[in-house]
């Protein structure tokens, strides 16, 4: 079977750290996002893998030159953003037979073969795992009926109720996505499910207690690390707090459990530092405390300096003594410079 991963969101809400990283290579513990999500579908059998980004396409270019594991991945190129749905028709033009969709930026161990499976059975047009959260804002808010046909799909509703929600995994029929147009931007949860829908076609909902979290907000993202963390995730286990073999650690700094600490990064005497992720090369200076924070490849914290909430892109810096609470700091940029 193929897979469509879409990868060519421009990762607005973990600004100013995909400015430089394309959400989907954003490390999760040990290795980039996209790493995770590939292994998941070797792991189910997929044996290609199809993807595209208008965005960074020469960060994605090398992190597949480095991955030699399966599925093959075939890359399109995309010159302007297709949306969701135009992406996937795109990919999907030469796929003649049905086919998984997988936002890129979910942390999940759905079982896929069983929602291929179910698929199959239900003869749908279109199959959407589905999860159940307490506000659906942030997602696709799916009515479904007891037989499991979906009857309503709604993206963002504004108010906060719980319910059903897209989780973001779909198999899809090729007749789906046959009437996107090649051009423009279509999404495919505002515009493709809504029309299947109304058009009578049979969409089905596919519900499981499966770990499912989007990762595309600086709070899921550290959340979702912390739940790997925590072998929360089928298939994912690590030490708590996690700290690269190449890392440099004072034995007088003070980690906490839900802690990353990636290659090369090296942190000084007395600092603190909990529930946070520290990307490749990143500086913590001595006494310094960071929490709840995402501190980018090579960026430095001076000595001494606090900093809570905060999301620091590749090379920032903190200087020393500062103070600083839910700062995003630019590529290279100072903060207060
Ligand atoms: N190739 C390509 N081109 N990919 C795109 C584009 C595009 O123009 N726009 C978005 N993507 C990719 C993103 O990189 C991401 O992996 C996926 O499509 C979904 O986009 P997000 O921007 O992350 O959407 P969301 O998180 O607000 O909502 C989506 O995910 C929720 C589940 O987490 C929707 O699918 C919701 O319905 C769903 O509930
Ligand atoms: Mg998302």
């Amino acid at each position: 079977m193929k897979a469509v991963v879409l990868v060519g969101g421009e990762g607005t809400r973990l600004r100013p750290l995909t400015e430089t990283i394309p959400k989907p290579l954003i490390p999760l513990v040990d290795r980039p996002f996209l790493e995770h999500v590939l292994d998941h579908l070797a792991a189910h059998g997929v044996g290609e893998a199809l993807l595209s980004s208008p965005y960074l396409e020469e960060v994605f270019a090398s992190f597949l030159q480095a991955r030699h594991d399966g599925p093959r991945v075939t890359w399109i190129t995309e010159p302007t953003p297709l949306g969701t749905a135009g992406a996937v028709a795109n990919a999907a033009r030469e796929i003649g037979e049905p086919f998984l969709v997988l936002n890129g930026d979910i942390l999940t161990d759905l079982d896929l073969t069983g929602l291929v499976a179910l698929h199959r059975e239900a003869g749908a047009i279109a199959t959407i795992a589905l999860a159940l959260v307490e506000d659906a804002r942030p997602y696709g808010l799916v009515t479904v009926s007891e037989a499991g046909r979906v009857l309503e799909f709604r993206e963002k509703p504004q108010q906060a109720i719980p319910g059903l929600v897209n989780a973001g995994t779909y198999v899809l029929e090729p007749e789906a996505v046959r009437d996107v147009p090649p051009e423009g931007a279509v999404s495919i949860e505002r515009e493709v499910f809504p029309a299947l829908i109304d058009s009578g076609a049979s969409v089905h909902g596919y519900v499981s207690q499966d770990y499912w979290k989007d990762l595309g907000t600086p709070e899921s993202y550290l959340r979702a690390t912390f739940d790997a963390l925590e072998g929360r995730v089928k298939g994912l286990s690590y030490a708590a707090p996690y700290v690269d073999s190449t890392a440099r650690v004072s034995l007088r700094c003070h980690l906490g459990r839900w802690v990353v600490v990636g290659p090369a990064a090296r942190i000084g005497d007395d600092a603190e530092v909990e529930d946070s992720v520290l990307l490749a090369g990143a500086v913590i200076g001595e006494g310094a405390r960071v929490r709840d924070s995402i501190v980018g490849p090579s960026a430095t914290i001076g000595r001494g300096a606090v900093l809570s909430g905060a999301v620091l892109a590749e090379g920032a810096v903190i200087p020393s003594g500062t103070s600083a609470d839910g700062a995003r700091v630019a590529a290279g940029k100072v903060l207060g410079a």
